[in-house]
């Protein structure tokens, strides 16, 4: 907390001030009867993508695990906390900067992994990694993502990126990953561990829906040197089982994913490379035997930070850091894997204890505002990644949504820290906040 000194020492200097800039930016554009497209309460904007997106779409973006108990205890768990402002502390210099891996953000803020983004929005992660340069929040490449990550480097300049790695079958896949992504500028290889398997998503079931059945979200793969080449081989027999008799909704599947693969047509048709690669992807793409040794040999992949995300339990955090991890996101996939799981806010204290501030501590699932990150950051969290939030300002209002939500979210970072008495990150801790008392009902 910056304590109280005297008044001729503390000129009310603004730093960037950017919690108060947007703020007038909305009230101004309000006189001329402009009201922002993208509502600025975090918990609205689902509602709101709700109303815009496909059936399919919205499903797999706001989707849980199960019974989505998961998804309800993320939220619940900014609920168990409360924050205890404090006066007259001479907030009017703030600077909530943070350095990660070398490089410094003038906010603790990334943009999550978020795979299938075509789902979303026809620009996808295009759009999303435009914003991202612009505003220089980092964004992290997804797996699944749905523009190659080469063609998202190429709108970001010098901006930061990392890459986000799904590690299946084959070895030669992950090396390809990760060379590409050191080769297009990414300053982190994030490895997702909780997802050796998808989750039980009974949105998408209910609807028999799956993206990366029609070709969707597969954009990494089908641009892969390795992959392309692994099309040749035999599959497995497995991945040839068809749907049954051939309808009208299949045929229109068919042609889609034909239409979205890339190559020639002639190609495409002849050697049935879009199917193949949807089968190829089907029967690789995860690796339930992964295992904590395994990172030696993403380690020897890569000369760049390895940050694992997925940790819950500090135990784990323990083995990240003996196993050679650079650095951690305590994060459950936004509740999309295990049901009746820890709400992830709930986790975040015993990691960081563990932890001990010897790599960086990330932290998502469940942030739905400025104030949420204010109280990953009091509870510990180096930095933060927002996920479902920008997707659905994607969803709302293409590429300018994107660049609200992120406006927004830092904004009310800005201003919930300086309302609070924090100047600094480092103001901002567990002296900040006070066990909540939910009520019942
Ligand atoms: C994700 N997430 C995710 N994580 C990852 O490591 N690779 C991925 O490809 C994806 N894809 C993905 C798609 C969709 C539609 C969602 C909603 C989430 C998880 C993501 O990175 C992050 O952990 C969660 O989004 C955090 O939860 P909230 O805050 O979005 O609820």
């Amino acid at each position: 907390m910056t304590g109280p000194g005297p008044l001729a020492n503390r000129r009310s200097q603004t730093s960037e001030d950017i919690g108060r800039l947007r703020q007038a930016e909305i009230f101004i554009k309000g006189l001329a009867g402009r009201k922002p497209r993208v509502s600025t309460n975090g918990e609205l904007l689902e509602q709101q993508a709700h109303r815009v997106m496909t059936r399919e779409g919205f499903a797999y973006v706001a989707g849980g695990a199960g019974t989505e108990r998961t998804l309800r205890a993320n939220r619940a768990a900014f609920d168990r906390w409360a924050i205890v402002p404090r006066m007259l502390c001479d907030v009017s210099r703030r600077d909530l900067s943070v350095t990660l891996f070398g490089r410094t953000l003038q906010t603790p803020v990334l943009l999550a992994p978020v795979g299938v983004l075509e789902m979303v929005h026809p620009e996808a992660d295009r759009a999303v990694a435009r914003v991202a340069a612009a505003e220089r929040v980092p964004m992290i490449f997804s797996s699944q993502a749905s523009v190659p990550m080469e063609e998202c480097a190429a709108v970001m300049g010098d901006s930061p990126r990392w890459f986000q790695l799904y590690w299946g079958t084959s070895d030669e896949l992950m090396r390809s990953f990760v060379g590409r992504a050191e080769a297009c500028g990414c300053e982190a290889i994030v490895l997702t561990a909780d997802t050796t398997r998808l989750g039980w998503r009974v949105r998408d079931m209910d609807l028999g829906f799956s993206p990366f059945l029609q070709g969707r979200g597969i954009a990494q793969y089908t641009s892969d040197p390795v992959f392309r080449a692994s099309l040749s081989e035999p599959m497995d027999a497995a991945a040839s089982v068809g749907p049954g008799r051939i309808n009208l909704a299949l045929l229109r599947v068919v042609a889609q994913m034909y239409r979205r693969h890339p190559g020639s047509f002639r190609e495409k048709l002849r050697f049935g490379t879009p199917r193949r690669a949807v089968q190829r992807f089907i029967t690789s793409y995860s690796r339930p035997w992964l295992n904590w040794t395994d990172l030696a040999r993403l380690r020897a992949a890569t000369r760049l930070p390895i940050v694992i995300k997925g940790i819950q339990h500090p135990d784990d955090a323990r083995l990240a850091l003996e196993y050679g991890a650079d650095g951690i996101i305590v994060s459950n996939h936004g509740g999309r894997q295990v049901d009746g799981a820890i709400g992830s806010l709930a986790a975040l204290p015993d990691v960081v204890a563990t932890v001990k501030g010897r790599v960086p501590v990330l932290f998502d699932s469940g942030i739905r505002g400025g104030a949420d990150i204010f109280k990953a950051l009091a509870l510990g969290a180096t930095a933060v990644c927002i996920g479902r939030p920008y997707a659905y300002g994607l969803a709302i209002a293409g590429q300018e949504g994107v660049r609200e939500v992120i406006r927004n979210f830092c904004a009310e970072l800005d201003l919930s820290a300086g309302l609070v008495g924090c100047a600094t990150l480092r103001d901002i801790n567990r002296e900040c906040l006070a066990p909540s008392v939910i009520l019942p009902g």
